[in-house]
């Protein structure tokens, strides 16, 4: 202990007399919460020294004479916190205390240390990073966002086996010096100095806010994995790249042989390839990289600490490759218990779902975030809006996303805007986007329906009300929102790499399709609440919102002035449709999919609805056809070409195997992962019918070409679990009912309710119904919802055509959508000779002739 010898605590403790500067009456406060530190100071490397140490490194030495029972440490900072004790690390949690905006909420964990602590001298050691307190953040990188210096603000209670107890507080009697970390930053890597020799700093308390204080109520970000990596390539003079096999969030730890010498490693990270050279581009100005300066008998295992980086690839410079002993990814996240599962007969569709998991278990970092590569790395609004009934059933996030939300309502304005990023480090006076600011009402909201937690919505109610005041004085009595800082249907494929908010879809029927959809979601909250005069008003305003959305945006016939896939599945969705016009909508959402050969045509907005659309009219293998595609742009273009993660753009590697050219190209992003949602409701047949699924309903889906299907879910209710399969005319069902819930199963032609077990139902099934009556016509549109008849049209169509692509070929078919199958031969017709266009019908008849025949015996054709 700094040359003296250690003073004895313990039963015989004298506690210092307080060297701090602050007085009594500045010390903490006696809630809960600043009790936990009382008498403790926010301690600081001196002035001097602060920045200019790197990531400096408190410590305190104390002698104990007595047994101990345990040991507790409260602990938070102003940056990031590394805790030893007694040269072990002591905490299992990364990256504390988190994200928050500090200057509202600072939160704090506590840590049972009891298994570490000794008799005898023991030395606490606590070092500090930048992290989002003083580190980089956004685009352009602002610094010091909440302040300028770090602090450390700690209590360390020990409990002895006779009852007393004593606490270690950090204050000015403790210590600090200069670390080997001697660079940290979330965005550009570590740099660690293990030549440097510590040079002592001075420690002085900084003024600090305690009614800030929160005890942390949900699990910290920690290490969930441990993947070894395998060298993939060495470019000639270049470093040797390793492959991870997965995206990850996380770093490169290095265990290398004895060194004889002095050398720097360099650790880079990527998460794709680029002619066998690591995609640096899509990082923008994030450097990502790590660098260790050894010495000749410096350390032979090596992490970096106090960042993070998105990679599957990381290239390692510095060492020759034959004293390089193990590589391996560290992969970090919340350390969120799991709650959902799903898998089904087609791989292709399971590791699309594995890929939505490992893109929640990288941006769910403390708070919801959009990515973890880039200089980014923010709580993106429509991205959790959009994921959220998704990330509910994966993982238990309620508490999480409920802190996230509380920093959303501090972060929200008097005039009632919301920020698009949450913590909000932009601060732009009064923005309001649509889809991006109704995550105020519709996280809540989906929280509240899985979870049954009524508080949830009573707390977030105030901050929806100042929403949706703030859209109303947009909209004015018109209340239709047109214009402002709107991204629309961000990144549908056809917005250019440049201009992501430029998508097909009208922004004035999205921003108000949003509009409508949060008032009435407020409206059924207000009812659920029971504040009847917010009732009334939020259901009126929804009543009046669907008048204007109709004048406006909606033909009588049930067309929209928006023709696009996003648009018809929105609108669908979220009920801006009269009865009468439900079921025309569908059809015309049903043949754009089909024009686009079954590529999605959505963004953030339309994604995770569209299938819903479809399968509510009665589309559902337009819908199936839709998720199976594997052509660019879909869900399974990346899981074809070997995405591990879901992708920001539907091209963000295109085709050609190039990085997308647009600057915003991140290959871990959630947001159409929300897709799993509807994988598990529907190919699954899993629904929960009743707030904190206190009912739920299976609906095997017969028409999926699946041969089996299951999801489970540790719902709030129980354990619950289904699963279906289909073989040889035979549908076997096996579901799992918890006590005190009601299940109910529909079965083609039957509806069975199920008491509370574990259930095996059979029955023989015909899996198809063919087409209806007796099939005279077989139209283009049969043909065409349908893969294997419309492979055979395709090949037929290409023997005239042959440079034409499926587009194409979708494209021309649109037109005969409502003819028989063979007049789509004219398709063709115009520029060939009539012989042709003649041999092509002749195909097309036969082809007719045979699944119009095969159709009886049960081939797959969609209903008439
Ligand atoms: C983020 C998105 C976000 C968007 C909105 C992007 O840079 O990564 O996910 O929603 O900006 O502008």
């Amino acid at each position: 202990m700094d040359g003296q010898p250690p003073a004895p605590y313990g039963k015989k403790l004298k506690t210092k007399p307080q060297t701090a500067a602050r007085r009594e009456d500045e010390d903490l406060r006696a809630s809960d919460d600043i009790a936990a530190f009382a008498g403790c100071h926010m301690i600081s490397p001196r002035f001097e020294h602060d920045r200019s140490a790197g990531a400096p490194c408190f410590h305190r030495e104390f002698y104990l004479v007595e047994q101990v029972a345990s040991a507790v440490l409260s602990i938070t900072a102003f940056g990031l916190v590394h805790v030893e004790l007694n040269g072990s690390v002591a905490i299992d949690d990364v990256l504390a205390p988190g994200w928050t905006d500090y200057r509202h909420r600072l939160m704090y964990s506590t840590y049972d240390l009891s298994g570490l602590i000794r008799l005898g001298e023991n030395r606490l050691e606590i070092m500090l990073g930048n992290g989002w307190y003083r580190g980089q953040l956004g685009r352009p990188s602002r610094r010091d966002l909440y302040g300028e210096r770090l602090g450390l603000l700690a209590s360390l209670t020990i409990t002895f086996v006779n009852g007393e107890t004593l606490t270690i507080k950090t204050d000015e009697s403790w210590n600090a010096r200069s670390s080997h970390v001697t660079r940290d930053d979330l965005y550009d890597g570590c740099v660690m100095d293990f030549r440097s020799r510590p040079r002592q700093l001075g420690v002085e308390a900084l003024e600090f806010d305690a009614v800030t204080l929160e005890k942390q109520a949900f699990p910290g970000i920690a290490v969930t994995e441990n993947i070894v990596g395998s060298p993939c390539f060495r470019g000639r003079d270049g470093p040797i790249i390793y492959d991870f096999g997965q995206n990850v969030v996380g770093w490169v730890r290095l265990k290398i042989k004895p060194q004889r010498c002095e050398r720097t490693i360099v650790v880079r990270h990527a998460e794709v390839l680029e002619d066998d050279k690591l995609s640096l581009r899509p990082l923008r100005a994030a450097k990502a990289t790590d660098i260790y300066h050894l010495t000749a008998s410096g350390p032979t295992q090596i992490e970096p600490r106090f960042t993070f980086h998105g990679f599957r690839y990381a290239s390692i410079d510095g060492v020759d490759p034959a004293n390089i002993e193990r590589v391996e990814a560290i992969v970090i996240g919340s350390k969120l218990p799991r709650r959902g599962w799903f898998s089904c007969s087609d791989p292709l569709l399971n590791r699309l779902h594995e890929n939505v998991v490992w893109s929640m278990r990288g941006n769910f970092l403390g708070i919801p975030t959009d990515c973890p590569q880039r200089d980014e790395r923010l709580g993106w609004t429509a991205d959790i809006q959009v994921f959220a009934p998704t990330a509910s059933f994966l993982y238990d996030c309620t508490d999480l996303l409920d802190s996230w939300l509380r920093e959303l309502s501090a972060a929200q304005l008097p005039d009632g805007s919301v920020p698009v990023i949450i913590p909000d480090i932009y601060r732009r006076p009064s923005v309001a986007t649509a889809g991006w600011g109704d995550a105020a009402v519709v996280v809540p909201w989906v929280l509240y329906q899985f979870t049954g937690r009524a508080k949830l919505l009573e707390t977030h109610f105030e901050t929806m009300r100042k929403w949706l005041a703030r859209i109303e004085r947009a909209t004015g009595p018109e209340l239709i929102w047109r214009g402002g800082h709107q991204y629309g249907d961000w990144l549908d494929p056809t917005a250019p790499p440049d201009d992501p908010a430029s998508a097909m879809t009208d922004r004035n029927l999205v921003a108000t399709a949003c509009f409508y959809r949060s008032a009435k979601i407020a409206a059924d909250i207000a009812s659920l609440l029971g504040l009847t005069d917010d009732a009334r008003k939020y259901s009126d305003l929804r009543n009046g919102i669907f008048d204007r959305f109709q004048n406006e945006f909606v033909t009588r016939a049930g067309k929209l002035t928006s023709e696009t896939q996003a648009a018809y599945a929105i609108v669908l969705t979220y009920g801006l449709l009269l009865p009468n016009q439900i079921q025309k909508a569908g059809e015309r959402l049903a043949d754009l999919v089909r024009k686009a050969a079954f590529t999605i045509g959505t963004g953030f907005l339309g994604t995770p609805v569209i299938l819903d659309a479809l399968c509510m009219t009665g589309h559902e293998r337009v819908a199936m056809r839709l998720i199976n595609q594997t052509e660019c742009p879909s869900w399974l273009y990346p899981v074809k070409m070997g995405a591990t993660t879901m992708w920001e753009r539907w091209d963000s590697l295109l085709p050609t195997g190039e990085v997308n050219p647009g600057e915003m190209t991140s290959f871990n992003h959630y947001a159409f992962g929300a897709v799993a949602d509807w994988m598990h409701r529907v190919i699954a047949g899993l629904r929960s019918e009743q707030i904190g699924w206190k009912a739920f309903s299976v609906t095997p889906p017969l028409w999926t070409g699946l041969t089996f299907a299951e999801a489970s879910v540790e719902s709030p209710a129980g354990t619950i679990s289904s699963r279906w399969e289909y073989f040889d005319g035979v549908l076997s069902l096996k579901v799992l009912v918890p006590e005190g819930v009601s299940a109910r199963i529909h079965l083609p032609g039957e509806t069975i309710d199920l008491p509370a077990g574990g259930h095996a139902i059979e029955r023989a099934v015909a899996t198809e119904r063919g087409l209806q009556g007796e099939p005279t016509v077989l139209t283009t549109r049969h043909a065409i919802d349908n893969l294997e008849i419309w492979t055979a049209v395709e090949d037929a169509v290409r023997q005239y055509r042959p440079d034409w692509s499926f587009q194409q070929i979708a494209r021309a078919a649109f037109h005969y959508l409502d003819l028989p199958l063979p007049d789509l031969s004219r398709c063709v017709g115009l520029s060939i000779p009539t012989a042709e266009e003649d041999a092509l019908r002749a195909t097309l008849t036969a082809l007719s002739a045979e699944v119009t025949t095969q159709a009886l015996m049960g081939c797959h054709i969609s209903e008439a």
